[in-house]
């Protein structure tokens, strides 16, 4: 069995970020490897709905998408870095249109064909680029052709990180666990991209896939970089709430379209807590629901289009129509239980506008990362315009980069003497099941000092139980996530400790109001192993 790779480039994750990245390095003939947790539509971004912000409408601008981005983002936007992305946006569009990406178009009154353009939630415009409700699919499998028949690039599935390999303060490679080959090989590269996507998974309820268990940030903080803004956790107003739904979302562009979120007795109530209503922010209308369900005791709220048209409702949301009949809702006649859940995790590894780390030769690309763009809460459709934005910048720098750059050699290779096969499985599902049901209860929508202290207790036990059972036995998929995830738990239980006020995503019963006292500030989290590059 070959243990040892090396390539020019090692980019971890398949999803919008990742691949894009590995495209854009392709066509300059660096040899790239791209590494997939699970399958390489495992990521969010196949599951994405409602589309890609850019300006294309004539009464939109550019000034208009930054000055929305800066208003959700709660006074926490990098502006700079706003700008840097927000340009950016057609020439993102325009580079997916050419991998082959359909998006949904629509005719002019003059005749001419162009892009049709949803509305999202902190949006003042139309201005969500889309493939009907279903974006993420239709780009993430444009992206996976191309890189499949491009030679510069090799794809492998089940490569699971465990950790990165740093030596003289660089990065030079990676160890990595072959879940089908039950197997850890040793991945040597002269640049190492973390692209792993969100830790929404750390809760119990959550619109992403199973692999956003936060892993990149976990395997870059224990390498020595700082990590930023975690306690911003956007929970996804509405997600179907139905036993068998498996946390399926339903768009914001639902709202967008005109969709009404009611209570059980068909009243409105949004207007009570925004003027924007339904097409408020994201955390404004995750906290109204949240407030609602609590105050009424109920077990979800209802957003209802069924008002519309219903070959109109057919056309727009073809997959959200199709998915819900499945569960016997038919929503262009009733209207669709909905309750929020985690969705995106707005901080994560701090990067700089390049997309490059505190440790020489890494970058984080992606969800995984805090570029400043979102600030203390991200609006809809922004994430997988950074992930383009941030590729592309990378690739940019590190194809200059790499000239300069030797492929490291002699790398240790991993040592599995020490450990034995696990008799207590049990163990990790229950620790799993655990963390999952504390962060939601205690590290969710509202919180308070009493509740963080409260998760922060737990974590303690989980840490130690689980570097226990890390050094005892050897390793598998659902211990790997694991113990990633008590990282992760602990660093937005930290963050959210950190911030005395309330601020987009992060509200506290105990500090129910926004610090206006003093500047606002971004919270950083530096570990015991800093090592700033020289
Ligand atoms: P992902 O797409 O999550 O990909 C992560 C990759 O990393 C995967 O391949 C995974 O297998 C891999 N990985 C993870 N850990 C490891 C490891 N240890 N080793 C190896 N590989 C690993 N945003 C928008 O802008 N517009 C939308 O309409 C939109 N809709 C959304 C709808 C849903 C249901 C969800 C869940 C999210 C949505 N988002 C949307 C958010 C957006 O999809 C994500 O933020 C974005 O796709 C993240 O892309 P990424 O490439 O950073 O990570
Ligand atoms: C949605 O379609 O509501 C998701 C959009 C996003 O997360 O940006």
């Amino acid at each position: 069995m070959k243990e040892n790779f090396s390539f020019d480039v090692l980019v971890v994750g398949s999803g919008g970020a990742g691949l894009t990245l590995a495209l854009k390095l392709a066509d300059a003939r660096t040899r790239v490897a791209v590494l997939s947790k699970f399958a390489l539509t495992s990521g969010s971004t196949y599951y994405a709905q409602g589309g890609i912000s850019a300006v294309f409408d004539a009464e939109d601008s550019i000034e208009s998408h930054l000055n929305d981005t800066l208003d959700s983002g709660a006074g926490l936007c990098d502006e700079e870095i706003v700008r840097l992305t927000v340009n950016h946006g057609k020439k993102s569009i325009d580079w997916l249109r050419e991998q082959g990406v359909m998006f949904t178009e629509e005719q002019s009154i003059s005749g001419e064909t162009k892009l049709h353009l949803n509305r999202e939630g902190g949006h003042s415009h139309r201005r969500v680029v889309h493939t009907d409700d279903a974006t993420g699919k239709a780009v993430s499998l444009s992206l996976i052709e191309r890189a499949q028949e491009n030679s510069y690039i090799e794809l492998f599935e089940h490569h699971n990180v465990i950790d990165l390999i740093i030596e003289n303060n660089r990065c030079v490679g990676a160890y990595v666990f072959n879940s089908l080959q039950q197997h850890v090989k040793t991945f040597a590269a002269k640049v190492i991209v973390l692209a792993t996507g969100g830790a929404s998974k750390a809760y119990l309820y959550s619109t992403n896939p199973q692999s956003s268990t936060g892993d990149g940030m976990a395997v870059a903080w224990r390498a020595g970089c700082r990590v930023s803004n975690l306690e911003f956790m956007q929970f996804h107003p509405t997600c179907l709430y139905h036993p068998a739904g498996q946390s399926f979302l339903i768009s914001e562009a639902v709202r967008g379209e005109g969709g009404r979120l009611i209570l059980p007795d068909g009243s409105e109530f949004m207007h009570h807590f925004d003027e924007r209503a339904e097409l408020a922010p994201r955390d404004i209308v995750a906290r109204a629901i949240d407030h609602e369900m609590k105050k009424r005791g109920i077990e979800c709220v209802y957003l209802d289009i069924s008002h519309k048209p219903a070959p109109f409702i057919r056309e727009h949301f073809p997959n959200i129509y199709q998915q819900c009949l499945q569960f016997d809702i038919d929503i262009t006649q009733q209207p669709i239980p909905v309750v929020p859940a985690a969705h995106y995790t707005c901080g994560g590894v701090l990067t700089d506008n390049f997309a490059r780390t505190d440790i020489k030769n890494l970058y984080a690309v992606g969800e995984v990362a805090c570029t400043g763009l979102h600030g203390a809460n991200r609006m809809a459709s922004n994430s997988l315009l950074e992930c383009l934005v941030f590729a592309e910048r990378a690739s940019e720098d590190i194809k200059q980069k790499l000239t300069q750059l030797s492929m490291p050699k002699n790398l240790p290779l991993w040592d599995e003497s020490q450990v034995i096969d696990s008799d207590e499985e049990v163990v990790v599902s229950h620790n799993w099941n655990e963390l999952r049901h504390f962060m939601w209860d205690y590290v969710g929508i509202v919180r308070t000092d009493k509740r963080l202290n409260r998760a922060m207790n737990r974590v303690e036990l989980l840490k130690k139980e689980i570097a226990q059972y890390y050094q005892d036995f050897r390793v598998t998929s659902d211990l790997l996530e694991l113990r990633n995830l008590v990282v992760v738990a602990e660093l937005i239980i930290r963050c959210a400790q950190e911030r005395k006020e309330s601020r987009g995503l992060h509200y506290t019963l105990d500090y129910p109001n926004l610090d206006a006292s003093q500047p606002a500030k971004n919270t950083v989290l530096t570990p015991k192993n800093y090592r700033k590059s020289d």
